[in-house]
Order: C-alpha cells, then sequence, then structure tokens
C-alpha cells in the first residue's frame, strides 16, 4: 500500500521555526519529525511513500534521497502553488491505483494502522478518516457519526454551542481512488472544507475510527515543546539516539559533562555537546547536537536545537531555542519565548510572556526586558 505524506504547508503557527526550516522537518528529540511517521510507516510495511512538497521542498529531498539508505521508496512531487491538502493529493493521483494512505506532516500519533486499515476494507469505506478526542474541540474540525461510525457531519471550528461530540479529524485517512475524482485539477482544496463534505453530499460511505492511540498537533510552539515532553515522558515510543547514562537521561556520542552537572531525569542532550561546571538540567530539556552550555546556566523544559552556544548563568525555561542560537551571559528566557534560528541575544535580555524573535535577529546586551 502506498502512503502520502502532506509535507507542503508553510507551518505560519509555528514561525518563526518555520521561517526557513519546513515543519515538517523540525527535530523531535533531534531527528527530523517526519523520520518519526517514516518509521511507523515500516513498522507496518509499508514502504512506498509519496511525499507531496511545496514549501522548501529541497530540506526534505536533500535529507531523505530516495530513501534507499533507509529502506524505503520515495517520491517527490512539488506543487508549484499550494494546492491545499486535498488539492496536493490529487496532483499525485498518477500514482494512486489503490487503496491508499494519507498522513498530514505535523501529526505525532502510534495509530495503529493494520487497524484502521481493515476496518476500512471490511467496512467497504470510501474514505475513512481517524478519530481522536480532545478537550477543546472548537480550535478543531469536529466531526460528528452515526450510530454505525458512518460520519453524518462536520463543523469546521465550532463554538461552544454548537459542540455536540470531541471527535476531531486526526488527519490520517484511508482512501479509495475514486474519491480523487471528486478534487478539482490544479486548484487549492482541502480535505476538511472540501473533499470530505462533497463525499457526505454525494453519500459515498465514508467512515469515522475512533482512536485512543496519543496524538499531538506539532504544528504551533506550545505543541511543539509538549511533544518534547510527552516523548522524554514515555508516553509514546521513540527511539533516542545516544546512551541512556541512568534512567531517562540519554547523552549523545562525544559530548562532555562535566562531574558538577546537575542532570535531571528525563532529559536528552545530543552529540558533540560540552556542558561545564555547576550547570543545572532539570527535567523534559531537549538539547540538540553541536551546543555549549557554560558555567552556572540553568535549563528546564525547554528545546534547545542545534549548534546553540549558551554563556555562562543563562537561565531559559520551557522555551525554544532555534537552530545556532547564541545566548549571552545572564540572560533569561522563558515562559514560552521562541527564538529563531541564528539569533544573538547578548547579555543581560530577559525575553519571557511567549515572545517570538525573528531569525538571524542582534539583541544587544541589557536592551529588553520583557
Ligand atoms: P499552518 O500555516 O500553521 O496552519 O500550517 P500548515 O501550512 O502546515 O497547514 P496545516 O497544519 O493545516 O497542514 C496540515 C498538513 O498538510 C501539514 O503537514 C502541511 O505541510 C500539509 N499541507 C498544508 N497545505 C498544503 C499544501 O498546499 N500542499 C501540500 N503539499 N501540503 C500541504
Amino acid at each position: 500500500m502506498k502512503a502520502v505524506i502532506l509535507v507542503g504547508g508553510e507551518g505560519t503557527r509555528l514561525r518563526p521555526l518555520s521561517c526557513d526550516v519546513p515543519k515538517p522537518m523540525m527535530p523531535i528529540a533531534n531527528k527530523p519529525f517526519i523520520e518519526y511517521i517514516i518509521n511507523q510507516l515500516k513498522k507496518y510495511s509499508i514502504k512506498d511513500i509519496i511525499f507531496s512538497t511545496c514549501y522548501l521542498p529541497e530540506h526534505i529531498e536533500n535529507y531523505f534521497g530516495d530513501g534507499s539508505d533507509i529502506g524505503i521508496s520515495i517520491t517527490y512531487i512539488t506543487e508549484e502553488q499550494p494546492l491545499g491538502t486535498a488539492g496536493a493529493v490529487k496532483n499525485v493521483e498518477e500514482y494512486l491505483k489503490e487503496t491508499f494512505l494519507v498522513f498530514n506532516g505535523d501529526i505525532l500519533t502510534d495509530l495503529n494502522l493494520d487497524e484502521i486499515i481493515e476496518y476500512h476494507l471490511s467496512k467497504k469505506s470510501k474514505a475513512t478518516i481517524a478519530l481522536t478526542a480532545v478537550e477543546d474541540p472548537t480550535i478543531y474540525g469536529l466531526v460528528e457519526l452515526s450510530k454505525d461510525n458512518t460520519i453524518s457531519s462536520f463543523l469546521e471550528k465550532p463554538s461552544w454551542d454548537q459542540v455536540t461530540s470531541n471527535l476531531i479529524n486526526a488527519g490520517t485517512y484511508v482512501l479509495e481512488p475514486d474519491v480523487l475524482n471528486y478534487i478539482p485539477k490544479g486548484k487549492n482544496y482541502s480535505f476538511e472544507r472540501g473533499l470530505f463534505p462533497a463525499l457526505l453530499e454525494q453519500k459515498e460511505p465514508m467512515f469515522g475510527f475512533i482512536s485512543d492511540s496519543y496524538w499531538l498537533d506539532i504544528g504551533t510552539p506550545a505543541k511543539y515543546i509538549l511533544a518534547h515532553h510527552d516523548i522524554l515522558e514515555g508516553k509514546i515510543d521513540f527511539r533516542f539516539e545516544g546512551k541512556e547514562i541512568k534512567p531517562g537521561v540519554w547523552i549523545g556520542k562525544n559530548t562532555e559533562v562535566d562531574s558538577t552537572v546537575k542532570l535531571a531525569s528525563p532529559s536528552l542532550i545530543g552529540s558533540n555537546c560540552r556542558i561545564e561546571s555547576n550547570v543545572k538540567i532539570a527535567g523534559l530539556t531537549a538539547i540538540g547536537n553541536n551546543c555549549s552550555i557554560k558555567k552556572g546556566s540553568h535549563l528546564e523544559g525547554c528545546v534547545i536545537l542545534d549548534d546553540c552556544k549558551i554563556e555562562e548563568n543563562a537561565i531559559i525555561e520551557n522555551s525554544i531555542l532555534g537552530k545556532g542560537v547564541f545566548v549571552g551571559k545572564k540572560v533569561y528566557i522563558g515562559e514560552g519565548a521562541v527564538i529563531g534560528g541564528n539569533c544573538a541575544i547578548e547579555e543581560g535580555n530577559h525575553l519571557s510572556r511567549g515572545i517570538k524573535i525573528w531569525p538571524s535577529t542582534r539583541i544587544e546586551k541589557d536592551k529588553i526586558r520583557f
């Protein structure tokens, strides 16, 4: 069976991190996110993958190539203009002659693919949508079901008085090729507002597959941090690179950690890092490769991407540093701040309350107290 992975979106909600990297290539525990999806597919012997790309496609193609190194076959189809989620699948129609899978490239889930495929086939469904229950369905596309789990309606971002179910479209579909006839060619068209309502109107058999698997859309900075916390806490099965030096603490190759460093579990440090004396790394921290953290700094609950340099006595809490960020002495970065790639935050600055700093910005000494 073939799988189409949608990886062409601009990822606007994840800016500034997605300004220079497509969201599906953002590292999760130091590996590009879609590597996790690929490993899930391999687990179910699905090795024929079509990447539907648009925004910064070369990042994906340069990294995975034709997939032969990792035992899969990858076809890349790049749109000149974004075609939307369903339009992107229509665009790869020539490769889809049998039942196939579609994945949003930003969903962290351990959904059992054998079960959803079996369910789709047994129901003779034309389109089967994985559904997950959420606490606040008003920010998602709500799906209502009839008794036999046929889909009876869709409600995009309903208000609370319209909410009659907590099941949302989980961004994984099993489809029959003939549903592609309902998608206009070369036009921007979505599954949620386009194809699925059209199938409903035409009374095509469409089923919801309710799953209680782990599910998270990694598309905002807060969810991106949460994905790391959940992975570190073992809420979803994940193979970390490096050695587990004590329960829940993984350290990559050639990383030096001074003996005075306080390193709490769960945490992850990549390879080729230098962690100096009296640094405190509290739990739920993920540090990329080639990072240096100087004396007395304190990190907690944060995600630090590759090549970051953190000077003495800095504090970073529940925030994200993009790739190649410099953090000066005594800088505070906290409360969901997001620092884009290659920024330099010089000595004494205080950045908090979800502040977003665009890539390659230099903030001079003692300039910001936010
Ligand atoms: P936001 O701008 O933050 O909403 O993110 P996004 O652009 O990724 O959109 P969204 O989260 O709705 O997309 C869900 C999935 O579909 C993601 O994996 C996107 O990469 C992908 N996607 C969205 N739009 C397109 C498109 O026009 N073409 C292709 N090929 N993929 C798309």
